[in-house]
């Protein structure tokens, strides 16, 4: 597909993008709100709602709080605690036949963005009776989903304030997304307290996760007023805090501010969309099963580079926006700064410079299966294709680095 295509449909997309509308869900948002929710399920009219989670959080009582709270107040629910890291087909198919079996009226999402994305397809499949696989893509979900309220326990997806869900095909390994303005939940609930155990490998990651999602939607195509606002506060509030919520997990603070940046970058790019960082992570995770936000941090700055050339005005203002760059530099200076802040934050907390486990024989197949996600789809600054994408994922698999017998990560 040539350039001027792929441009064409990113003007349609943005255009689209503009005229729909975008449901605002209820929040509740402070320490310790999760107990809280009972009150919407009542005020709803909720009788008897599904909980989609996972085993860990369970094991760990990070759940305890809003069981409860419903129990106290006499909110029947029942638990799903059947989703895996990469949601599947199979997870949702049982946990509609759950929900159906227990009789149950509504959904409260409970965990990171795989027991909110599972969730959503949950729901999605109660009032929508079709194949999961052919919600694929965007807009096919007719009609409306039951009350559906998302608790999140990480801060880096946004899914509670998001039109995406990302599903694994089990069988063909292919991860999927669906979008459609309907499943942006009914609600949502950002309680630090619930984040405070949290690892720090995966505070880093996730925070990372959303830093890649709020620069991806501000130096694509398609941003508005409304996203970059969201965009630059969101990257302001991680520059200021991921690192420090890394040393210090158990600061509510700190917890909150990161939960309040992950849900502006939600609101950015659900809007202004994603870019080839999360082109190649998507597929870097199918294959070898790398966790999301981890690919992004890797990859952000490598992507950010080989764009810099179309990107680097957007790139500046960022460094300026956040206060890292002396004005007194150039604009591609500057944009340097940026990158380097992203790679200077990655190998702070801990985040490999490069992925050795990419297999030279599985680069072509990569390649092209990054160049067809991201190409139209995405409203990405420099338009690449498959040759490019060979040689970005060379590096990231620090071919040059290796070859020269220097250490190829981190620790
Ligand atoms: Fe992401």
């Amino acid at each position: 597909m040539n350039k001027a295509i792929i441009r064409i449909r990113h003007i349609a997309f943005k255009v689209i993008v503009r005229v729909l509308p975008f449901p605002e869900p209820e929040i509740l948002s402070g320490k310790g709100l999760s107990s809280g929710v009972y009150e919407l399920m009542l005020k709803n009219n909720c009788k008897k709602p599904l909980i989609v989670t996972d085993k860990m959080l369970i094991r760990m009582n990070i759940i305890d709080g809003l069981i409860e709270s419903l129990r106290a107040n006499k909110v029947d629910y029942v638990i799903f605690n059947g989703v895996q890291p990469n949601p599947t087909i199979g997870n949702i198919e049982e946990g509609v036949k759950f929900y159906r079996e227990n009789k149950c009226d509504s959904v409260i999402a409970f965990g990171g963005g795989s027991s909110i994305d599972c969730a959503k397809i949950i729901a999605a499949k109660i009032t929508n009776r079709k194949d999961v696989y052919s919600m694929k893509g965007l807009f096919k979900i007719r009609r409306r989903l039951p009350y559906l309220v998302a608790i999140p326990t990480t801060a880096g997806t946004g899914s509670e304030v998001t039109v995406a869900a990302v599903i694994t095909n089990e069988n063909t390994h292919e991860k999927f997304a669906i979008n459609d303005t309907k499943l942006i939940p009914s609600a949502y609930c950002l309680d630090p307290e619930l984040l405070t155990g949290l690892p720090k490998g995966l505070t880093a990651s996730t925070g990372m996760d959303a830093l890649t999602h709020a620069i991806e939607a501000y130096i694509g195509w398609n941003g508005t007023s409304y996203t970059d606002k969201y965009a630059v506060d969101a990257i302001k509030i991680i520059f200021e805090n991921l690192q420090r919520s890394y040393e210090d997990g158990k600061n509510l603070e700190l917890r909150q501010e990161m939960l309040v940046a992950s849900n502006y970058a939600g609101r950015a790019f659900t809007r202004a969309s994603i870019g080839y960082v999360h082109a190649i992570a998507h597929n870097l995770g199918g294959l070898y099963n790398l966790p999301h936000g981890l690919a992004n941090a890797i990859v952000l700055p490598y992507i950010l580079e080989a764009s810099k050339s179309k990107a680097y005005k957007k790139l500046a203002r960022l460094a300026r926006e956040t206060g890292i760059a002396d004005k007194s530099i150039s604009d591609k200076e500057q944009a340097d700064v940026f990158i380097g802040r992203i790679r200077h934050m990655n190998m702070l907390m801990g985040i490999p410079q490069y992925i050795p486990e990419i297999r030279e024989r599985d680069i072509p197949y990569l390649a092209d299966r990054i160049e067809k996600e991201g190409n139209p789809a995405y409203p990405v600054p420099k338009i690449f294709y498959k040759k490019d994408f060979e040689e970005i994922l060379r590096t990231i698999r620090g071919e040059a680095v290796e070859n020269k017998g220097i250490p190829t990560t981190i620790h």
